[in-house]
């Protein structure tokens, strides 16, 4: 008899770690969910409301504690101090800092093949403080980076170009932040580079990368914080590495050349994320080459 996987989600009592939670019960990932919170009650509450919906999907969704956590073989970390209207993520870094520092002094000890998905922010710096606090290869810590601003960007060209988002081969590249970019020279439809388009000559690409970058800030102007998005992009995460699907995804993740976590298209699975090789044009590997500087600026300023 297989062992059900057990997916832990760290933070679960925000909007954010709740929404990552129904998510997976929402597409029906075969797993026992954990809602692990310091806020008690709240982690509670979400867990009930979220079972609620669980007799319709395979999966499961309780309360655990930080100890449980730990044995988990994904940990989804969601937990930290939001954005406020116009703040950037980078503002987050020493709050979320000291927060992930005692959520892994909590969980310890943690399983050895555990595949954390860090979604805090600032989620590049994050991913790099989970790595160096648990040790982990640095294949088993992701950042969940730029998958959703490359799904923003899809589906705006896909309203724009009229072509279904999922036949738009197109990434947000670097940083989850201000410093993000569109990686416009390995952006494809159908093996055609997507420059090379008559239709694309229309649109305004500084414009549109712009409206990409600012779609966070609006939602959060509207709204006070974005949720539904990250929460089934988390889920799809977390069914690519328990299904061992090696999807390929623009997540956060470390890259040996640039020596920083950082969002390019990387393999996804059970083994967690293993960034691939694409094409860059020197524009673009300057703009990684800023990205990883302003990164490791922040790490190094944690000092630990
Ligand atoms: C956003 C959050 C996840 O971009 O940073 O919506």
């Amino acid at each position: 008899m297989s062992s059900r996987s057990k997916v832990a989600v760290i933070g679960g009592g925000g909007n954010v770690g709740a929404a990552v939670a129904f998510s997976i019960i929402a597409c029906g990932i075969h797993a026992d969910v954990i809602i692990v919170d310091a806020a008690e009650k709240l982690a509670e509450g979400q867990a009930l409301d979220i079972a609620d919906a669980s007799h319709l999907s395979p999966a499961n969704c309780c309360v655990g504690t930080f100890k449980e956590a730990g044995d988990c073989d994904v940990i989804i970390i969601t937990a930290g101090a939001r954005q406020q209207p116009g703040e950037p993520r980078s503002k987050l870094l020493n709050r979320n800092y000291s927060i992930m520092k005692s959520i892994i002094d909590n969980i310890k000890p943690i399983k050895e093949t555990a595949v954390f998905i860090v979604v805090s922010n600032p989620v590049d710096v994050l991913a790099s403080v989970i790595q160096r606090l648990t040790k982990l290869p640095y294949n088993q810590v992701m950042g969940s980076g730029t998958f959703l601003d490359s799904a923003r960007l899809r589906n705006n060209l896909s309203e724009k170009l009229k072509i279904s988002s999922s036949s738009i081969h197109a990434y947000i590249l670097g940083e989850h932040g201000d410093d993000q970019f569109v990686g416009w020279s390995s952006a494809t439809v159908a093996g055609t580079p997507l420059l090379s388009y008559d239709a694309i000559k229309d649109l305004d690409l500084n414009e549109i990368e712009k409206d990409i970058s600012r779609k966070a800030y609006e939602i959060i102007e509207a709204k006070g914080s974005t949720y539904y998005g990250i929460g089934l992009h988390v889920a799809y995460l977390t069914r690519a590495v328990l299904g061992d699907e090696r999807k390929v995804i623009p997540v956060s993740t470390f890259i040996k050349q640039y020596d920083a976590y950082m969002s390019i298209p990387s393999i996804v699975g059970a083994k967690g994320a293993e960034p691939v090789e694409i094409n860059l044009d020197d524009q673009e590997k300057e703009h990684l080459q800023h990205a990883a500087i302003k990164i490791k600026g922040m790490c190094d300023q944690l000092n630990y």
